[in-house]
């Protein structure tokens, strides 16, 4: 939430700072803002809006200067407006601060300032910590490096933070807590940003800062790097695996129907060098380690939030049936908050696009102060999840920058059954031949995907006979239950028609009540396990005049004759459905946004990245 970029070096900042921002705009759009020094003077420039908005209110002002700080804004104390956008200043306007995360304590701080004279304009948090750092620089009498290290020893909460100050324009001080801060070190220049995505074009060298580590970045001095306790670090220099062309939209409208479209590769890098078909093993470097545990593991936690959720469900339904170890799947949210019981032999899955949702973080700390091993899956190298956790297996679906989660889910389902098929292989759950057979299947499925693709157009006539319904119903059984929460989740929150996922059969334990003709079902109604019970599940809501949009096996013919329109996908073992079924329903969420003119990239009151609980 909230994103930040900033900039010191040789070049004009300006420019730097808003294509930074707007690759950074996922984190949040509601205002933005920058602020440059240049020969004395400190402009900040700032308005509710999006990056644009920022750009227009900029138009003809002074913006020179190689020296900058950029926000863009996801509000959480105070509304979006001009006022409580980023950069905040010091009384004095000497300094300028951007931040992203949440000061738990800045009510007390706030008083205590008021007590010595401040002033403060804003309704936000932030405001507070930058008049802190500026009492204390002038109590103290110390530089800003140490007066920020002094101001954060007495915060509590969740920061990244960039400070400039007037007085000293070759200095620039970030510190972070709980939220992501990346630098990069480019000839004679110096980047920050929430993640690498504004960084990429300039460099590839980067730091990725740790909790409680200050970076003062000084035009003469280079980068030095000391935690709050005063102690010196010694920055470890990475480089970037990332590409340019994956942060562009490459051709396509929105980044969702980029990203919808990109799953075939997605899923088959999230496979590669850990499926071998000629050896017919599995493979997942990053947990060999905790192979035993996982074998001997007499339970699994699985946490995550959003659409991770869902994939977590999906493997549940993976680890259950393929290695027979319990699983119990957990809103981060929830299970961080009721003191769950946690043993030393639990083994606790995290799953994160983003690996920086602030209560799967919280609960990954839950768990490992408990004794539980962590296991991740996420997307961003280098994310704070990916660094807490115990060991873990990326998912390779590179950057997603739709809000709405798409390649992000099935590359984790992916990661998932490679997860249970290796473990299953070693407990000796899984029959040799049904293992290879779903090796195969596996290997197939990005082929499989590139073909539902291709039905593209029928999906598209289908979402424009459902444009202007308010509700929807998702229903699914087995492996497709996920699914139908995910299907429902992408439609409500970009194209904000209210939608619910439901197991098939819970249908007539209440929401039955609500089909009528106005009521688009959705049922996910494949070959398998429950193909009979879901064809009744149809009949149900058929007998109420609900209008069926079934998704089933290619060449079903019984379903045909039943619903108002099917989508075929191809046929595929049960484990695996998901992977396909899931895509039509994006490709459905998408084109209703699409038509009902909502900002499918941008929805609103979403961020990306859900670094506040
Ligand atoms: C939905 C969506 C969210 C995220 C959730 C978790 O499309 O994107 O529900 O899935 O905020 O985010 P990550 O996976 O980054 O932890």
């Amino acid at each position: 939430m909230c994103g930040i970029v900033a900039y010191m070096g040789e070049k004009q900042a300006y420019p730097i700072l808003i294509n930074g921002l707007r690759r950074l705009e996922y984190r949040g759009y509601d205002s933005a803002g920058v602020a440059l020094l240049r020969e004395g003077d400190l402009n900040v420039y700032k308005c509710q809006g999006k990056v644009s908005d920022l750009e227009a209110h900029t138009m003809g002002k002074e913006l020179g200067g190689t020296v900058g700080i950029g926000h863009t804004r996801w509000a959480t104390h105070g509304p979006p407006n001009d006022v409580n956008a980023h950069p905040h200043q010091s009384t004095s306007g000497d300094l300028a601060l951007i931040h992203n995360g949440i000061i738990e304590n800045y009510a007390a701080i706030k008083e205590e300032l008021l007590h010595r004279g401040h002033s403060f304009q804003s309704d936000t948090d932030t405001e507070v910590l930058v008049h802190l750092i500026d009492d204390i620089q002038r109590s103290e009498g110390v530089d800003l490096a140490e007066a920020v290290r002094l101001a954060l020893n007495s915060v509590v909460g969740a920061y990244a933070i960039v400070v400039l100050d007037r007085k000293d324009p070759d200095v620039m001080v970030a510190a972070r807590k709980s939220s992501p801060l990346v630098i990069g070190i480019g000839d004679g220049e110096h980047f920050l940003a929430s993640d690498a995505t504004p960084i990429v074009e300039h460099t590839k060298n980067v730091v990725y800062l740790e909790d409680g580590e200050i970076a003062v970045i000084d035009r003469r001095k280079g980068l030095k790097i000391r935690n709050i306790k005063n102690q010196v670090k010694t920055p470890f220099i990475q480089e970037l695996e990332m590409h340019l062309e994956t942060l562009e939209k490459g051709g396509y409208d929105h980044f969702m129907l980029k990203e919808i479209h990109e799953q075939p590769r997605s899923i088959r890098d999230s496979m590669r060098g850990r499926l071998n078909l000629a050896k017919g093993e599995v493979v997942l470097g990053g947990i060999t380690d905790y192979e035993q545990k996982f074998v001997q593991a007499k339970r699994i936690l699985i946490v995550g939030c959003g659409t991770s959720w869902h994939a977590g469900l999906v493997g549940e339904y993976l680890f259950e049936e393929l290695a027979r170890i319990p699983v119990e799947v957990e809103y981060a949210s929830e299970f961080r908050y009721r003191n769950p019981v946690i043993n030393e032999d639990d083994i606790v899955i995290a799953i994160s696009q983003s690996g920086e949702t602030a209560d799967t973080l919280a609960a990954i700390e839950l768990a490992k102060g408990k004794g539980a091993t962590i296991i991740g899956i996420c997307n961003v190298v280098g994310s704070s999840i990916a660094r807490v956790t115990h060991a873990g297996s990326y998912t390779h679906a590179g950057p997603e920058i739709g809000v709405a989660s798409t390649k992000a889910f099935t590359a984790q389902v992916t990661v998932l059954t490679l997860m249970a098929l290796m473990i299953g292989q070693r407990k000796g759950t899984i029959a040799g031949s049904r293992f290879h057979r779903l090796l195969n299947e596996l290997d197939a499925i990005p082929a499989k995907v590139e073909k539902v693709l291709q039905g593209e157009a029928q999906i598209k006539y289908i979402a424009d006979i459902y444009k202007e319904a308010s509700n929807a119903l998702y229903l699914g059984r087995g492996y497709s239950f996920p699914v139908a929460l995910e299907g429902a989740l992408k439609l409500k929150e970009i194209s904000y028609i209210h939608a619910e996922g439901y197991p098939a059969a819970e249908m007539k334990h209440g929401p039955i009540a609500l089909i009528d003709e106005e009521m688009p079902v959705f049922v996910i109604a494949t070959k398998g396990a429950s193909y009979e019970k879901v064809v009744s599940n149809i009949q149900e809501v058929k007998a109420r005049k609900g209008k069926i949009i079934a998704i089933v096996t290619e060449g079903d013919t019984v379903v045909d004759g039943l619903a108002d329109h099917v989508i075929g996908i191809p046929d595929t073992a049960d484990p695996l459905v998901p992977l396909l079924s899931v895509i039509p329903l994006q490709l459905i969420s998408y084109h209703i946004a699409v038509m009902r003119g909502c900002n499918v990239d941008q929805p609103r009151n979403l961020a990306k990245s859900v670094t506040v609980e």
